[in-house]
């Protein structure tokens, strides 16, 4: 066995001749030659098996390079442009600033206790979402939750409630781009925690558990105001499907972003404000839709300056 200097010149190399020292040198053979490959790769990788940046390159559709977001890894993700800057006046952030804004994909940065923290608007839907996703990720951010709005299905919440995301049905298309859909669509549980942390201390009704990301705001949440009034047969009687699995709520990016964070190692959450209760009217009232935002951005504020909180303290 050629493993070491002393061992280089035995001719004989059937199993049975393979003595205990024998074993023993190829075990650190192996274990150093590994850490070589290690350092190796090291040169081209980061410490999380990802491509290493430059921090000069604009990324396509976000328009920012690593030199504007301050090393931020941490993201606050809603789906609407406008409430991008309300999010970011919104205190504890200190100094917040546009960094950029290109079709639905609006920046700003804003510091929580010194940390950096972005607030990137990703359109409405799975494919938007993902681009979002990407393009941080690709910019160095690692921890992502979603600030949404929803429609809530279950009898017993109410408009104005907040709802944090454990899971998501897979009602969309573009999480099956990352993962088959036999993955699931977790949350990261820190950002379970916090969340709900959040929520509790700042006295807001929540609900934690399971929601439906459907690619369709009409046919696939099963609302009949649409222009046919038709829902194909395929989504007839879903949402009371939904509701006998104890399914929360509709909506339309959890799916596609909690399967992305799960596939590509990252960290993703998601917090939405109950804008329309799916029994009787489908129609969102203004007076709802302010309600259910002014709520889920304190509760993902609050949600964020916990963990950054508690992870520049090492906890
Ligand atoms: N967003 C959705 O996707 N559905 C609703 O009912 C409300 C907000």
């Amino acid at each position: 066995m050629a493993v070491s200097g002393k061992r280089a010149s035995r001719p004989d190399t059937r199993l049975e001749s393979v003595s205990r020292e024998d074993i023993v040198l190829i075990g650190i053979y192996m274990i150093s030659s590994h850490r070589v490959i290690g350092m190796e790769q090291a040169s081209v990788m980061n410490p999380k098996g990802n491509r290493r940046r430059d921090r000069t390159k604009v990324t396509y559709h976000l328009g920012l390079s690593g030199r504007d977001t301050a090393g931020a890894r941490y993201a606050l993700l809603p789906g609407d442009p406008a409430r991008v800057e309300t999010i970011a006046v919104t205190l504890p952030f200190e100094e917040p600033r546009e960094l950029a804004w290109k079709r639905e994909f609006r920046t700003w940065l804003g510091y929580i206790h010194g940390t950096p923290v972005l607030i990137t608007s990703t359109g409405i839907g799975g494919p938007s979402t993902s681009i979002a996703v990407e393009e941080l990720a690709q910019l160095g951010v690692d921890t992502f939750i979603r600030v949404g709005t929803t429609g809530a299905i279950q009898p017993y919440i109410e408009s104005g409630d907040v709802i944090v995301t454990t899971g998501a049905v897979r009602l969309d298309g573009a999480s099956i781009h990352y993962a088959p859909i036999e993955y699931p669509a977790v949350a990261h549980h820190l950002l379970v925690t916090v969340l709900v942390e959040a929520a509790r201390e700042l006295g807001l009704p929540y609900h934690v558990g399971i929601t439906c990301s459907s690619d369709t705001f009409y046919p696939g949440q099963e609302r009949k105001d649409s222009f046919s009034g038709y829902v194909p047969r395929r989504f007839q009687g879903i949402t009371e499907e939904w509701r006998r699995l104890h399914v929360l709520n509709y909506e339309m990016e959890a799916a596609t972003l909690l399967t992305m964070c799960g596939a590509l190692g990252l960290r993703g959450g998601c917090v939405t404000g109950v804008v329309s209760v799916r029994r009787g009217s489908e129609h969102i009232t203004k007076a709802a839709l302010k309600k259910g935002e002014r709520n889920v951005i304190r509760a993902s504020v609050r949600a964020l300056e916990l963990l950054v909180d508690k992870e520049a303290a090492g906890d």
